[in-house]
């Protein structure tokens, strides 16, 4: 079986994996990482979104011999030493959320794209985030969240 080296959530992990195993499964299965979520077996419903050497990936779309030399970042490593990121604590104050499955995901979607636009509208946060699915909340709330974390991001208080 193939060896890979992976750094994930700033631990580096060497490990033997299938050729055919899923980054979702590798993480979830080999590590543990139950935060990251399957809410499909289509590729559209985004539950399963990490960062991939920094941006945003379904982790079911990519196998983890392609993560190989490369850094992961999963829900479980947003958050340094207890302090949520402000997208979290904007989740939380907005109430984006009602069964939670699809959070995890929403936060790294939304993390990623507030890193490449910190200053976006509510139409471009929805198109950024259309590849991610809620169930429950009807989105207004997750595009509030995330439009409120725009505002209160350092790059936002820069500008
Ligand atoms: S589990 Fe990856 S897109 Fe649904
Ligand atoms: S909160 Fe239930 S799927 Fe989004």
């Amino acid at each position: 079986m193939p060896k890979i080296s992976v750094t994930v959530d700033g631990v580096n992990y060497q490990d033997e994996v299938e050729s055919r195993t899923l980054l979702v499964h590798y993480l979830r299965e080999q590590l543990g990482k139950t935060g990251t979520v399957v809410g499909c077996d289509t590729s559209n419903c985004g539950a399963c979104t990490v960062h991939l050497d920094g941006r945003s990936v379904k982790s079911c779309n990519v196998l983890a011999v392609q993560a190989d030399g490369r850094e992961v970042t999963t829900i479980e490593g947003l958050a340094q030493d207890g302090q949520l990121t402000p997208v979290q604590e904007a989740f939380h104050q907005c109430h984006a959320l009602q069964c939670g499955f699809c959070t995890p995901g929403m936060i790294m979607q939304a993390t990623d794209l507030l890193n490449t636009n910190p200053d976006p509208d509510e139409a471009y946060v929805r198109q950024q985030m259309e590849g991610n699915l809620c169930r429950c909340t009807g989105y207004q709330n997750i595009v509030k969240a995330v439009l409120q974390a725009a505002d209160n991001s350092p790059a936002s208080e820069q500008s």
